[in-house]
């Protein structure tokens, strides 16, 4: 079931969006080599808690941590540990929060010191396909023309979409129905409405679109180890368009 929010669980779900917003701008000030991810996890977890909020991620299907770290080949869901980022390294990270009876969802992928020329474009073709499929929303929009618009961008620049993993609905979940392609036909699928508030987080790979899941049943892992990239905001459908709610 596909669920409109009313005007004023919208104005509750901003401040759990704020605060992601404000999140990702502080823990991009923390990201150089010689730091683990288990410690950004932690100053993840204190700046939720400094602001009255729950990490969404934390206990969700059994999530051990309150952010998902994501270096390199790992596209999603890397569990926080004591590996130590290396320059030269892309790491992405996802983080929720829960506060006012609602979820907020966001991603970024930062660069480690200095990056490839091929991991830097990986970066900004990933933000820059948000973008695209963000200029398609409006009430009334088919999640085929949105899809499309992501996709075409992605491989337009020579990389591809992941497709197993895809972007949702979020708000009184975390997760809310309708799923969310970041690919697609246009003039086909579902249609979003306005009130709709929706995760968009195209993960897109540097070489081929498969991906495997590790042992640890979470970490997702493009299947020829070339780099990933995620971004994502959780967005609000208005009638003439849409607004960013965690930017
Ligand atoms: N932002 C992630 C997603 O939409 C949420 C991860 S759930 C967790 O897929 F359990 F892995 F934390
Ligand atoms: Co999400």
């Amino acid at each position: 079931m596909m669920i409109v929010k009313t005007a004023e669980q919208i104005e509750r779900m901003r401040e759990p969006c704020l605060i992601v917003r404000d999140l990702l701008k502080m823990i991009e000030s923390e990201i150089r080599p010689g730091i683990t991810t288990k410690k950004l996890d932690l100053l993840i977890f204190d700046f939720i808690k400094k602001h009255g909020a729950v990490p969404s991620f934390l206990g969700y299907n059994g999530y051990p941590a309150s952010a998902c770290i994501s270096v390199e080949d790992e596209v999603v869901h890397g569990i926080p540990s004591d590996r130590v980022l290396q320059e030269g390294e892309i790491v992405s990270i996802d983080v929720g929060a829960y506060k006012n009876s609602f979820h907020s969802d966001a991603a970024r992928t930062f660069p480690v010191g200095r990056i490839s020329p091929l991991k830097e474009k990986l970066i900004k073709v990933t933000e820059e396909c948000f973008f695209k499929g963000f200029e398609t929303l409006k009430d009334g929009v088919r999640l085929g023309d949105l899809g499309y618009a992501i996709q075409s961008h992605a491989e337009n620049n020579g990389f591809s979409v992941v497709r197993s993993l895809v972007g949702h609905g979020v708000g009184l979940n975390l997760h809310e129905d309708p799923n969310i392609p970041n690919y697609g036909k246009p003039g086909r699928g579902l249609r979003l409405r306005a009130g709709m508030t929706v995760a968009i987080e195209p993960m897109i790979n540097a070489g081929v679109y498969e991906v495997n899941v590790l042992n640890d049943g979470w970490t997702i892992v493009t299947a020829d180890s070339k780099p990933s990239a995620h971004y994502e905001n959780t967005v609000l459908i208005t009638e003439d368009g849409a607004e960013i709610l965690t930017l």
